[in-house]
């Protein structure tokens, strides 16, 4: 096209729009943009920039608004607020083809309203509670300016040293793939176009959860039936949750940068899963194939990058800088160019902002949205049920009476760490409940008394014995330790997975007062406590919760909600256990149960091989009973059998139980795991009521990768299992898979 007939084009296209845009379906609408657009607008379409902070290491500068008024910017990240999104929009409107930004930001755990981290989400089990954070944080998100959330990272994760081990769900992939979902449908609420509904991201694809040693950014090796069994079911239950956008890793998988990665991108998202979204590469991490010595220079980094699949540049301008003319020599076709455009302009007419580039700029909707006070019940509720009671001996818990406490720890009265790693900090973090401040307010000055006893890394026990004097003085000790917010997060893995300082030092001082001691756990990873899991009568492992952290934790001690939380991940016995995760296969030598003694069993030397908090495991201030287990066998295509019981709340107060179901394949090539979680409910029983739980077996559950790889039913003998906990089975029993 020459320029006359460009710019006649261009007006045509801007006086019709408005009239047959609501004949055209999406991608006509798309092509008929696309159409319009030079190789520039295009490859600017495919740049994103960071606009008002990093949230990576510092790139290049160059005059960004100037980009985003000559239509050579698609997206933004980091940006928050109506006025500020605004005034990026008026920039695009300026444009010579006005398309308007997607504004993106980390939307992890609550945009205002802070939510628990996603492991905490993830350990209620409760997959209301999950999609309800979700939707109130793309609400809030969306009222702020924000139309895209690089949320939920969905990456499997089973070492606890892996700081990000906190932004996930945990090591299991059907629990993760449920709360993937889950997530993504809260995001996307009634769908985009909606108001208040955002794009959302699973990431980061893929594997990136098992890099070596738990180093952050490493390196991941795999076989392609872990890859396929482990760590991708979630990015697939995202993909038909209706995931907006895939982002890139900033690690290589067996050898292949994943941005750029082909085959994950090209043939399993986009080929096999069909995925229509778009794919954008993490921070920087274009770039960084040249320092993964991948690539020698940037051109080849570019050519890399849109051949594996990624669509979008965050923040390091390969595709800005190479791309056209990588195109113009003929080296990349436009093609692949036009393809990536398409995705991207796709999800901007989905969102609705070439009706209304100021659509989620609505400074009233702000207002009135971000001081939602049911926002704060929401978030105390979610918060609530996160937290995982891990021991309670002698039912210390809950606290009965309101006899004085004495609380003690680096962690009650501390705001910040509350909110927990990838929390907005711009707001004010005095809105956040304390568990100092939710104690005064139920027991009263005089029934509370407070000495911090150590900082969470200090060394110096100087402040130990003003705690001890503090602990004498009362009837209970409430202690509360755990890491500080930036412990765990990106770029925050950790060799040493102790109680930070000397937290548990302080754990045992006022342990040996005599008093009765209760001990919270605020964390954003699995951390090793043995000695105050052998002794401490008490344990709330209560992780990161967010704005109204204190209230929940407060409501749990005080019996006002009666804990069901269960963990998603296994908690070590030291940092020499890890890996560990609980579907391990069958090996030729099974260690001989918890024995570390015996010859030629494959244990250690120095320790029981078992963890010291199973996954799958948590108490409740109630007892549950399991009984009528019955199996049936199905005559139905798909459905093989159906397994039912009974549920009896056998204690004195109302609760919740999560029953779990796990297979496994008795003899099976190839070796299998010794269990794999195939199903969960979660129930409220008052005491004494019952109830018939239900799960369905179908053959897609049963099936697995076969030895040469293929997605297969073997007939044979598996054991179904139903129990609370994958370390508390309560029934067994075989079932015949016939064969087909
Ligand atoms: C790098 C992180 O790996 C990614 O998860 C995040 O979305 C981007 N930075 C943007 O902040």
């Amino acid at each position: 096209m020459n320029h006359k007939s460009i710019l006649i084009a261009i007006i045509s296209f801007c006086l019709s729009f408005q009239l047959s845009a609501q004949n055209k379906t999406i991608d006509e609408k798309v092509d008929s943009v696309l159409r319009l657009m030079t190789l520039e607008e295009k490859v600017g379409q495919m740049t994103q920039y960071a606009s008002f902070w990093s949230t990576g290491p510092k790139s290049p500068e160059g005059d960004k608004l100037k980009d985003i008024a000559e239509g050579r910017v698609g997206s933004l990240l980091n940006i928050v607020g109506t006025d500020k999104a605004r005034t990026m929009q008026e920039l695009t409107q300026k444009s010579r083809l006005k398309i308007p930004l997607i504004l993106g930001l980390d939307v992890i755990h609550g945009f205002k309203t802070t939510f628990p981290i996603p492991i905490a989400e993830a350990s209620s089990w409760d997959m209301n509670v999950v999609e309800q954070s979700a939707r109130i944080a793309a609400t809030e998100a969306s009222a702020g300016g924000v139309n895209w959330t690089f949320a939920p990272m969905v990456d499997i994760t089973r070492d606890p040293r892996w700081g990000r081990v906190m932004e996930g769900a945990g090591e299991d992939p059907y629990l993760g793939a449920r709360v993937a979902a889950a997530r993504v449908k809260g995001f996307i609420g009634a769908g985009l176009g909606s108001k208040d509904a955002i794009m959302c991201t699973a990431k980061h694809f893929a594997a990136y959860g098992a890099g070596i040693g738990g180093r952050e950014y490493n390196s991941a090796d795999m076989s392609e039936r872990t890859l396929h069994e482990i760590y991708l079911p979630p990015f697939k239950a995202a993909v038909e949750a209706g995931v907006s956008t895939i982002m890139n890793s900033l690690h290589d998988l067996n050898g292949i940068p994943t941005t750029g990665n082909s085959y994950l991108v090209r043939k399993v998202l986009k080929g096999d899963w069909n995925f229509q979204g778009f794919v954008i590469s993490d921070w920087g991490s274009i770039a960084e194939l040249m320092t993964h010595t991948y690539v020698k220079d940037s051109i080849e980094a570019a050519w890399v990058a849109i051949h594996g699949g990624t669509d979008m540049d965050m923040e390091c301008r390969a595709y800005r800088n190479q791309l056209p003319a990588l195109v113009a020599s003929g080296k990349v076709d436009i093609a692949l160019i036009d393809d990536a455009v398409r995705r991207i302009l796709r999800k901007k007419f989905e969102l609705g902002l070439f009706g209304n580039p100021y659509k989620f700029c609505d400074e009233g909707r702000e207002k009135q949205v971000l001081s939602n006070p049911q926002h704060r019940i929401i978030a105390r509720d979610v918060a609530k049920r996160s937290i995982v009671l891990l021991k309670n001996t002698g039912s210390i818990l809950p606290l009965k009476s309101t006899k004085k406490i004495a609380l003690i720890g680096p962690l009650a009265t501390s705001k910040t760490d509350m909110l927990g790693s990838w929390s907005l900090a711009k707001f004010d973090d005095g809105e956040v409940a304390t568990l100092y401040d939710a104690l005064l307010k139920r027991v009263g000055k005089e029934h509370l008394v407070y000495a911090k006893g150590c900082g969470v890394e200090d060394t110096s026990r100087v402040g130990f014995n003003q705690a001890i004097e503090a602990a004498k003085a009362a009837d209970l000790v409430v202690v509360s330790v755990g890491e500080k917010r930036e412990m765990s997060g990106e770029a925050a893995s950790r060799s040493n997975l102790q109680l930070p300082g000397v937290q548990e030092q302080l754990i045992k001082a006022l342990y040996e007062t005599g008093k009765p001691v209760v001990v919270l756990i605020n964390a954003g990873r699995p951390l090793v406590f043995n000695w105050t899991a052998d002794h401490v009568p008490a344990i709330l492992y209560a992780w990161w919760l967010g704005s109204e952290a204190g209230n929940a934790m407060a409501d749990v001690l005080f019996g006002d909600y009666n804990p069901s939380a269960k963990l998603p991940i296994t908690f070590p016995r030291n940092e020499g256990q890890v890996p560990i995760y609980y579907n391990h296969h069958h090996t030729g030598r099974p260690p001989l149960g918890d024995s570390n003694s015996a010859e030629y069993k494959g244990g250690y030397l120095d320790l029981v091989y078992s963890p010291k908090f199973h996954f799958g495991y948590g108490l409740s201030y109630t007892t549950f009973e399991y009984s009528d287990f019955i199996i049936t066998p199905l005559n139905d295509d798909d459905n093989l059998i159906k397994v039912s019981f009974t549920i009896t709340n056998t204690g004195k107060v109302a609760g919740e139980e999560v029953a779990q179901l796990y297979i496994r394949d008795r003899v099976s090539m190839p070796v299998r795991p010794v269990m794999e979680l195939k199903g969960f409910t979660k129930l409220m029983l008052q005491p004494s009521e019952k109830q018939i739980v239900e799960f369905i077996l179908n053959k897609e559950k049963l099936s697995y990768y076969d030895k040469d790889m293929k997605w297969a039913l073997e007939p044979g003998t598996f054991e179904i299992m139903v129990g609370a906990a994958s370390n508390d089975i309560k029934f067994k029993v075989n079932f015949e898979v016939p064969k087909q």
